[in-house]
């Protein structure tokens, strides 16, 4: 028999055929075969990997695309989640991903009837609820505009498609949410995570990884936790779902959810998708004109100085200090301007109630970019600020990173990370603590700023971001502002070809 499945969670679909699909023989694990590499992370018509990987990508509206490729990391993904729309295959001889001719087919198992009828029954939910938050949004719009609409549910959503919306914009914008946090009811959380298909890993570390996904077409992200770093999830997933924390420059949040799967358990966090990646892999490919890199660093201090404050009222928001600030963990959106990812080292503090949540998360920062009062332990960890000036310390960091990779009278360096040229490749702590602790270095600031009457401004920042005495250094909401008056300079930073 095969499955029913309602057209709308049909969107997408991701079917491999050709390949074992059960009783396969594993490589080992250091036995790596060749694949054919063909998506659009290639770097050469090549890979090699444990297995290799087809995957078949129908996007809302386009052509079927095929990607072949790679699989190194979990192969828990390989067997595919628990969901009746998504199936992902694998297989495991050299080049078998080569010549495999591949169709849109509905997964071929049998499942239980509760199990067809469980998802659709959520998916309607979903739909319901998703049109009924439009319906009340719009009929909100227009009540205020004074013109009154006859147009029903359907037509709304109709209206939608046709415009080519994005249907998760309209169910994130919905009235549809928790109401405290920035995120969507639970069930319809669990519905959207379980349709997402993974398409292509953009990221590995030892935090898990990071995959591109698809649902209904729209491009999402998927941070899979390692399960050593499940504290990260639990603590990401609360801030989420407490607070309000929809803003342009921190990355926005669509859904968390946790399955069990044998004896292992999955924790999937799933935000938007930004295609140009970490600010660390931005700054890597290219080198900015010195209008870019301050609309790289505005827009990283609005996000940071966003976090920091606390807002009062219902829709308010609660101080939030990042404690693992660094260039991997700013995102580059397709306007280029940064979004700030990976919340789940935060602390919280209200001042109402004099509330200081540290959460129980036994992970700690980056060491490259820890302050000098974290590596010779003398931070107040029962005082929230000492949380926001150490995020910037790291903050002054990231501003050298961009820095160095800004073009000023036709010169420009290398990317490197902070602290490059004074400790070793993942340096140790007690590597960090010399340089930065006893021997009160901090990374050269070019030359050449100087020549420029903006970026001297912005050198002029980093040095106040790195005062050894915490409290002098300057605040979020001061480099926010300072960056932007910068950014409006009478006498632009100068392109230099
Ligand atoms: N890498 C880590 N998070 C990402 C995201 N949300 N979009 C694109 N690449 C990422």
């Amino acid at each position: 028999m095969t499955s029913e499945i309602p057209r709308k969670g049909l969107l997408m679909l991701l079917v491999a055929l050709g390949l074992t699909k059960g009783g396969v023989v594993k490589a080992s694990k250091d036995q790596l075969v060749n694949c054919t590499c063909e998506n659009p992370h290639c770097k050469k018509p090549t890979c090699q990997g444990a297995w290799c990987t087809v995957v078949l990508v129908r996007e809302q509206g386009g052509h079927p695309q095929v990607h072949r490729g790679c699989g190194n990391m979990n192969p828990e993904l390989c067997l595919g989640r628990p969901t009746e729309f998504v199936h992902h295959h694998c297989c495991y001889r050299s080049f078998c991903n080569h010549n495999v001719s591949l169709v849109l087919e509905e997964p071929d198992v049998d499942p239980p009837l509760l199990l067809i009828l469980g998802p659709v029954l959520a998916l309607l939910v979903l739909v319901a609820l998703g049109a009924l938050g439009l319906w009340r949004v719009r009929r909100r719009q227009e009540k205020q505009r004074g013109l009154h609409s006859d147009l029903g549910e359907s037509s709304l959503i109709l209206k939608a498609s046709e415009q080519g919306d994005s249907m998760l914009g309209d169910l994130l914008d919905s009235d549809c949410t928790t109401g405290s946090g920035s995120g969507l009811p639970f069930l319809v959380q669990r519905t959207v995570a379980r349709q997402v298909a993974l398409v292509e890993c953009v990221g590995k570390g030892r935090y898990g990884e990071v995959w591109r996904g698809s649902w209904h077409g729209e491009s999402v992200a998927v941070k899979i936790f390692s399960s050593r770093d499940e504290q990260s999830w639990f603590r990401e997933t609360e801030i989420y779902n407490t607070v309000l924390l929809r803003h342009d420059n921190i990355l926005g949040f669509i859904a968390s959810d946790m399955t069990s799967r044998n004896s292992s358990t999955q924790l999937w966090l799933i935000t938007h998708f930004h295609e140009h990646g970490s600010l660390y892999d931005f700054l890597q490919r290219q080198p900015l004109e010195p209008q870019l890199a301050l609309r790289l660093a505005v827009s990283a201090a609005c996000g940071l100085a966003h976090l920091h404050v606390e807002i009062f009222g219902t829709q308010g928001k609660p101080a939030i200090a990042h404690r693992d600030l660094k260039s991997r963990n700013v995102l580059v959106k397709s306007d280029l301007q940064c979004c700030i990812a990976d919340l789940g080292l935060a602390v919280m503090h209200s001042q109402g109630s004099d509330y200081l949540d540290i959460g129980n998360n036994p992970r700690v920062g980056t060491k490259r970019y820890m302050a000098p009062e974290v590596l010779d332990e003398q931070i107040r960890t029962d005082c929230f600020e000492s949380y926001k000036w150490t995020d910037v310390w790291a903050f002054g960091l990231v501003l050298w990173e961009i820095a160095r990779r800004t073009i000023i009278n036709g010169i420009v360096e290398d990317y490197k990370p902070p602290f490059y040229d004074m400790v070793p490749n993942d340096p140790s702590f007690d590597d960090m603590k010399k340089v930065v602790c006893t021997d009160q270095q901090t990374p050269t600031i070019p030359n050449r700023l100087a020549a420029d009457p903006v970026l001297s401004g912005l050198a002029q920042m980093m040095r106040e971001c790195w005062y050894p005495n915490p409290s002098a250094r300057l605040t979020a909401l001061r480099i926010k502002k300072t960056l932007q008056k910068l950014s409006h300079h009478p006498e632009k930073p100068k392109v230099t070809h």
